[in-house]
Parts: C-alpha cells; sequence; structure tokens
C-alpha cells in the first residue's frame, strides 16, 4: 500500500490554492486521460493539514509559466515562447562520476521507479521576484537512493540541455553548458526535489521540462532546468553563475534578505501577479528544515 505522510512543511492544497485554480484543476482532471502523472498528484489534493504554511496564495499558472530565465534561449522574461520549441521526448538523463554504476536512464523509466508528490513551495529568484508554486515531482534523495553514489562523493552536479532549438547558446561569453550543483548533504535534505510538472501538469519547456531539480531555499539560478546529466564527484563543481560573477552568485546561493546584491537589495521580493512587495525571509522562510545543513560552514559565503 502507498501511505503519503506529511512532513510539517508541507500544506495542503487547499491551505494554499485560490479557489478558481482548484476548480480548473478538476475540470482539468475531468478530462484527463493522456497525462499518467495526473491521478497520483491530485490523490493528495485532501491529505491531513499540517502546520508549515507558505503565507501567500498560490501565483497563478499564467504568471509563473510566462515570466521566466532561461539563458540558452535568450535573456528576455518572454522566453516561454521560444523554449515551446524544446522536445520533451525523447529525454534521457545521464547518471555518472562516483557512483557505483554509470548509466543512461530514459526519463519516463526513471518516473516509474519513484513515488511522485505535490509540493508547494516559494521560489525566490536572485532578481529580488517571487513565485509559489505546486510542483509535481520526487525527493532528489529517491535519486540518489537509485543513482547509488559511493561514499566518497561530496557534491551533485547537474547539466542542463544544449539542443539546437536554443539559439542563446551562440552568446560567446556564456560559460556553457548550464551547470549547478550542491552537496550530497543539501541533496539528500528533504526538502530538495525534482520536479516534472507543476499545477498538476508535465513540467512546461520553460520551467525547466520535462525535468529540473527545485532547492526552494536557495536562489533561484541553482534550480537547473532541463537536465541531462547528473554527476556524482568529490570537488566542488564551477557553477554557470558562479563562474560568471563570482562577487555577485556564489555556489551556495541560500537566500538571506540581510545580505544584499552587490547591486540590489535583497531585503524585499516581488510576488508575480499582484506585484505585491513581500519581505524576505532567511532561507526563504525554510531554516527549520535547512539551516543545520551550514552548521559547520560559518566561514564560507553561504548567502550569495
Ligand atoms: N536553468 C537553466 N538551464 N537555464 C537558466 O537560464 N535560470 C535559473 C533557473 N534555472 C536558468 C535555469 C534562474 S535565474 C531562475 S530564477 C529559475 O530557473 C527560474 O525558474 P522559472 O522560470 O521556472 O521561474
Amino acid at each position: 500500500m502507498h501511505i503519503i505522510r506529511r512532513r510539517a512543511w508541507e500544506v495542503t492544497e487547499r491551505q494554499v490554492t485560490p479557489e478558481h485554480v482548484v476548480l480548473n484543476r478538476r475540470s482539468l482532471l475531468a478530462g484527463a486521460t493522456a497525462m499518467t502523472i495526473l491521478p497520483s498528484v491530485f490523490a493528495r489534493a485532501d491529505v491531513p493539514v499540517t502546520d508549515f504554511k507558505p503565507g501567500r496564495p498560490v501565483t497563478e499558472e499564467k504568471y509563473a509559466t510566462t515570466y521566466n530565465n532561461y539563458y540558452e534561449f535568450n535573456d528576455t522574461k518572454t522566453v516561454w515562447r521560444d523554449a515551446q520549441a524544446l522536445k520533451q521526448r525523447p529525454w534521457t538523463i545521464r547518471l555518472d562520476g562516483m557512483l557505483k554504476q554509470p548509466r543512461t536512464v530514459g526519463i519516463d523509466d526513471l518516473l516509474k521507479q519513484v513515488s511522485l508528490e505535490e509540493r508547494i513551495y516559494r521560489h525566490r529568484c536572485v532578481e529580488a521576484w517571487a513565485m509559489t508554486v505546486p510542483w509535481t515531482g520526487f525527493p532528489l534523495a529517491q535519486l540518489l537512493k537509485l543513482a547509488e553514489p559511493l561514499g566518497s562523493a561530496k557534491y551533485v552536479v547537474f547539466e542542463t540541455a544544449q539542443d539546437k532549438v536554443m539559439s542563446g547558446l551562440d552568446a560567446p561569453f556564456y560559460p556553457w553548458p548550464y551547470v549547478e550543483g550542491v552537496t550530497i548533504d543539501e541533496a539528500s535534505n528533504d526538502l530538495a526535489f525534482i520536479s516534472t510538472g507543476m499545477y498538476g501538469k508535465p513540467l512546461p519547456p520553460q520551467n525547466g521540462g520535462p525535468i529540473r531539480v527545485t532547492l526552494p531555499w536557495k536562489y533561484g539560478f541553482k534550480s537547473a532546468k532541463a537536465i541531462v546529466k547528473i554527476t556524482f564527484t568529490d570537488k566542488r563543481p564551477s557553477t554557470f553563475w558562479e563562474s560568471l560573477g563570482p562577487s555577485e552568485y556564489g555556489f551556495w546561493a541560500n537566500v538571506n534578505p540581510a545580505i544584499s546584491h552587490p547591486r540590489w537589495s535583497q531585503a524585499s521580493e516581488r510576488l508575480l501577479g499582484s506585484d505585491e512587495r513581500v519581505p524576505t525571509q532567511i532561507f526563504n522562510g525554510y531554516g527549520e528544515q535547512v539551516a543545520a545543513l551550514y552548521a559547520d560552514r560559518k566561514n564560507e559565503k553561504l548567502f550569495m
């Protein structure tokens, strides 16, 4: 039997979803036959209430899916139009480096080996805008378990797609491919998530479809989209934004309102949709779950 146990930080959909979104999703479900991920997602809508709340409404889907960052295509916020050209199937992910057996796995085979769930997370971009999104996917810890990294591996590195439809790859000054990484400890944290859907639908290309990582306590650039390779290593990776601007975008990139970006304050954030400005919280409000990860790293630049 498949038992869903909610953790302290989880919320039910009812607590945060505007009513019209729920209604839209019900009618979507009624007509859904082709989208195989849906039943397991919607089964979770009525699970018990828990005590951790995002404290803000879910962002309307139309805002979360039409205001994006995706530099492989271009640097405009309307990149969603161009991103539609990225084919979502077939899609494989290479697992390599320090693990028991390097291999390539097809996304649909991978999805058969994990338990999908829905999580409503806040997302905070380093540019000081924010959204709250119901992601569908599975804990990154499940992927670690399947990949079987060696005990000597210390980091998980995500490399993302470079496809001929991505015209931004021609820009000479970017250190392609887009690479991001976290420590094995961070990847094993309960909050670290692999997203393959949002708003109860397959993840759209502009939001990282068909597969991205979601790390809600870190600035959004750590959440790499369109993953094609996951490498286990004992060396801290040189990541895309850190190599572009180490004084502006660090490896750790944990959200902290008290530490300004060199060119702007991080004290508050603008909510997509309402444009309301709200105070930013340390670790994006997830400190209870993740602060302990950094207890022995006080000398590192953890917040930029
Ligand atoms: N992943 C790739 N491959 N390319 C990118 O340009 N941008 C990052 C991150 N992941 C980016 C990426 C940044 S800066 C942010 S804020 C988030 O994706 C934005 O995610 P969203 O478009 O789903 O809101």
